[in-house]
């Protein structure tokens, strides 16, 4: 084979040359042309050592993995219908939100199932697992435990076991004697996450790594973890309330935006299979500030109460508090609803909060927090019986939101009868509820409240 003739680059634009030039003559900068190897070094020039990997058709037909339930549907509909062999998972949440408890109760349950299972804990020793299992009534569980932090130790165990899932917990308290720094540090918790996930993939076990967060909101150490392993999953809830929900923010096996919601009992998490009816239990008369949102988690529509507090502020800069939505959406519509339907909130402390520690990340919340703010504004409350969806443009302008049929049916399951709806929303047929659609949120704020 000839040898390639060498090859210049222009490293400001990018022009190749035939030869080397102290100033580029197609961008013109100087000292910026140098010699590059070729691209095609091709696999003889890397010494020729590579094997040839298959090759198959995207139609091939290879089965699904297979899935395992666990006999939690809150859990499987979070997995994207079950556990998938060979999976890795993170499971991420504060300290003290229940992710050991979760886990606990899922491994019994995925034994109680026929897999073996081996929850190995890095926190607690095996006479506090055994204490929890107890009181969680798991006692007659076939479940393997383990108390360990040395990685090559548990991946011994593992090697001997031949378990089917094994959850480590948490991953923050292994590590590895080939790496120098502590455990906990972003190194040790990098390698041990890739071994485990190597392990994993190559015999076919399930891992279920749990990640403690950080104040920020991210998995202590490292970010990379979570683009090792195949699920994030993420386990929320406000500390003075019961509701826990287990988010899936990554899923390589099913969709990444369902929820499971689960309740914080005496005997550990219980499934809560109606979300809307308990989000909206604790509502009593309908008093200003306060709408429903008809939103959807993934697949699931879920009825939520966004509630509002505007009050004259002592402050030169008054307050904007959020709980359970994005501060910057906030800003966003107070600015829409100030510049477009001349309702300022200068002047005025504001305080927005999804009711029952559940969070609110859809921008079919819009309309929802624009009626709580200025229905607690003008000190009016919303119609009762009246749920409300939809994203705010820049324009004022209200644009339709995905699954309208599925959250009037919702709504409608609820024992709600109105709804208040971008125009052009796909109704569906037949649906009970009546709803009014409206085209921007002048029209909604001057129909509804009469102002602006
Ligand atoms: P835990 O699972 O230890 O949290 P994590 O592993 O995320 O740090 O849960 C701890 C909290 O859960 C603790 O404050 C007590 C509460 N809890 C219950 O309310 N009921 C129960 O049955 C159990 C086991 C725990
Ligand atoms: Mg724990």
């Amino acid at each position: 084979m000839s040898k390639a003739s060498p090859h210049f680059v222009c490293a400001s634009c990018g022009a190749s040359h035939t030869k080397w030039a102290g100033r580029c003559d197609a961008c013109g900068a100087w000292n910026s042309v140098s010699q590059e190897e070729p691209l095609s070094a091709g696999p003889k020039a890397m010494g020729g050592k590579g094997r040839s990997i298959v090759i198959s058709d995207l139609d091939s037909d290879e089965p699904a993995p297979p899935r395992q339930s666990s006999g939690i549907d809150e859990l499987d509909r979070v997995l994207g219908g079950g556990l998938v062999r060979g999976s890795a998972i993170l499971v991420g949440g504060d300290p003290g939100i229940g992710k050991s408890t979760l886990l606990l109760q899922a491994t019994a349950s995925f034994a109680g199932q026929g897999l073996k299972c081996l929850y190995i804990s890095g926190e607690e020793a095996t006479a506090q697992v055994r204490m929890r299992a107890q009181r969680l009534g798991l006692s007659g569980a076939k479940v393997g435990l383990g108390a360990e932090t040395n990685l090559r130790d548990i991946l011994t165990t593992m090697d001997a076991q031949k378990p089917d899932l094994v959850v480590i917990d948490s991953i923050q308290t292994m590590w590895l004697d080939t790496v120098e720094s502590a455990p906990g540090s972003v190194a040790q918790v990098r390698a041990a996450s890739h071994e485990l996930v190597t392990f994993a993939k190559k015999r076919g076990v399930a891992v279920v790594l749990v990640g403690h967060v950080t104040k920020e909101g991210q998995i202590a150490g490292p970010r990379v973890v979570e683009h090792m392993v195949d699920t994030v999953l993420y386990f929320e809830g406000e500390r003075g309330h019961q509701f826990r929900i287990l988010r899936a923010v990554k899923n390589r096996f099913g969709p990444a935006d369902e929820i499971g919601v689960f309740e914080m009992t005496g005997a550990g998490l219980a499934q809560v299979h109606n979300p809307s009816a308990l989000f909206l239990s604790e509502r009593g008369q309908p008093v200003a500030g306060s709408v429903v949102f008809a939103g959807m988690e993934g697949t699931r529509p879920v009825l939520t109460e966004i509630q509002a507090l505007v009050a004259p502020s002592p402050l030169g800069t008054p307050r904007r508090t959020v709980v359970g939505l994005d501060s910057g959406r906030l800003s966003t519509i107070l600015a829409v609803l100030e510049a477009r339907c001349g309702i300022p909130f200068t002047g005025l402390d504001v305080f927005l909060n999804v009711a029952g520690g559940m969070r609110v990340t859809e921008p079919a919340a819009d309309l929802a927090v624009a009626a709580a703010l200025v229905s607690a504004r003008e000190d009016v409350a919303i119609p009762p019986e009246t749920v409300l969806f939809g994203e705010i443009s820049l324009s004022g302008a209200l644009r339709p939101v995905g699954q309208t049929e599925n959250r009037l049916k919702e709504a409608a399951k609820l024992g709600f009868s109105k709804a208040i709806a971008p125009k052009g929303s796909k109704l569906g047929a037949g649906s009970e509820m009546q709803v009014r659609q409206m085209a921007d949120l002048t029209s909604f704020v001057g129909e509804i409240f009469g102002a602006g």
